[in-house]
């Protein structure tokens, strides 16, 4: 079934998108950034000319020479009677411009795998013949492998049972689960803004009204605010990273945690700590888990950025009594995790010290090649440098980060541009990028930006009123 968008949903997924470039342009160069970036579907019928104009306050013939330049890229297919259909050139999703030939492609923030990987998996093979008898998958996870997961929340100053934990098909998986077992219709749903795109979708597929509580370079979390918000709006549950968050790399205070865990235990709301980025650690140093400061924590992990995103390993941990839900929900979506990664797993799990130092490794490299790259090349720009993580948030200023990493793409580099990061087309001006890539593909990365940012130099965004960062 195609989804039409009404004038006034497309003015608000475009948010502010006028550039100093002509209207038409800013306006075509905008909805093709989007349907890129994936905040647009292919397939998307967009409204008539007459009445995206009334919606933008533009002229009719702007909207009509902005769907004209999206015609001739492939990027818009009208047919009378039927509405102009977005479509994505070739017909698949990033067709021409597919990471195949994208040259560099930055838009995910997730390392080559750990050096121990194909030992892990060959060890894993031996295993194998031992649990043949076993029927492959299952909803709980390995006894051995919830073992380990528990013992590492332990080693990390929070006592846990096996049976607090649930294996699942990454943390992206977990959080489906947890959405589709908690989630009612009408609930809001507290986000920390910037926050990771997917858990936006996440919401949105939901149906859920999201409230945004920001996490600023600056000031980090603003827990007062984000209570009254908790107070006033009464959300059923909140979303956030409190370790190296993405993309800011910013990590929660110990006072910022147990102030804001005693006001979701008041308030009755469930808060879900995102901890896939916890263990990503360059030079902090070890922080008490969130789920430490109150019973109604649930925590998301995930080996994908420690060991490798391929692994597709991630769980949750939570009381009992809510995974029990969380099981009886998932036969509506899966069947169980596979045997064999949960192996793979188990044995990675066991030598845990030397994949955190081996990431650490790798991630202080990235980070200090990359920020001293941008130093040289962008000395305005600028972006605090993180004691862990795996990208830099950058803030440029007044440049269009749509506009920049439209004119990136033309040179076969890919990148997020900021509102892909937050609600109603927030973050313009800022740009994540990921530092867990080779030197040398950073110091290109970086160059094509140099080049992106010369020719998009003459688009400054216009700051729009609703900027949170
Ligand atoms: C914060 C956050 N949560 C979840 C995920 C998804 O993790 P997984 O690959 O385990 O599904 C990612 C991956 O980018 C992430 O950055």
């Amino acid at each position: 079934m195609t989804q039409s968008f009404s004038g006034r949903r497309l003015a608000r997924e475009l948010g502010d998108w006028r550039t100093s470039a002509p209207a038409y342009r800013a306006l075509s160069d905008r909805i093709r950034v989007l349907l890129l970036d994936g905040r647009l579907g292919s397939g998307i019928t967009l409204p008539a000319e007459r009445e995206l104009s009334q919606s933008l306050a533009v002229s009719r013939t702007t909207v009509a020479a902005a769907y004209a330049a999206l015609r001739d890229h492939g990027y818009l297919s009208s047919v009378r009677g039927s509405g102009s259909t977005l479509a994505l050139p070739g017909g698949r999703r990033g067709a021409h411009t597919s990471p195949i030939d994208l040259r560099l492609d930055f838009t995910k923030a997730t390392c080559a795998a750990y050096p121990g990987m194909a030992a892990a998996y060959r060890q894993a093979a031996d295993l194998l013949p031992g649990y043949l008898h076993h029927h492959g998958f299952d909803m709980d996870g390995l006894p051995e492998l919830r073992e380990e997961i528990a013992g590492s929340y332990a080693q990390r100053g929070l006592p846990t049972s096996p049976a607090q934990i649930m294996v699942t098909i990454g943390a992206q998986h977990a959080l489906n689960l947890l959405t589709g077992t908690l989630y009612s219709a009408g609930d809001r749903i507290l986000v920390e803004q910037p926050t990771y795109p997917h858990a936006l979708d996440t919401f949105a597929v939901a149906g859920a009204r999201m409230l945004s509580a920001p996490v600023t370079s600056e000031h980090g979390w603003n827990i007062a605010e984000a209570a009254q918000l908790i107070r006033r709006s009464a959300p059923s549950m909140a979303f956030l990273m409190p370790d190296f968050q993405n993309p800011t790399g910013l990590s929660m205070p110990a006072a910022d945690r147990a102030r804001l865990a005693a006001v979701a235990a008041r308030e009755g709301m469930v808060l879900v700590a995102d901890e896939t980025t916890a263990m990503l650690d360059i030079d902090r140093g070890p922080e008490l888990p969130l789920a430490a400061y109150g019973p109604g924590v649930v925590t998301l992990g995930s080996l994908g950025k420690l060991a490798w995103g391929g692994l597709r390993i991630g769980w949750i941990r939570g009381p009992r009594e809510l995974l029990d839900r969380v099981r009886r929900h998932r036969p509506s979506t899966d069947l169980g995790t596979p045997l064999f990664e949960q192996l793979v797993a188990t044995l990675l799990l066991r030598e845990l010290p030397l994949l955190a130092a081996s990431r650490t490794r790798d991630l202080r490299r990235g980070r200090d090649h990359l920020s001293g790259l941008l130093a040289s090349a962008f000395p305005e720009w600028t972006w605090p440098v993180p004691d862990g993580g795996m990208s830099l948030w950058i803030n440029t200023g007044n440049l269009s980060t749509s506009a920049l990493s439209l004119a990136a793409r033309a040179e076969g580099m890919a990148l997020v541009p900021g509102p892909r990061f937050g609600l109603d087309g927030a973050f313009e001006r800022f740009l994540r990028f990921p530092f867990c890539y080779s030197n040398e593909e950073l110091t290109e990365g970086v160059r094509i930006l140099s080049g992106a940012a010369a020719r998009t130099g003459g688009i400054p965004f216009r700051l729009p009123l609703q900027a949170v960062i």
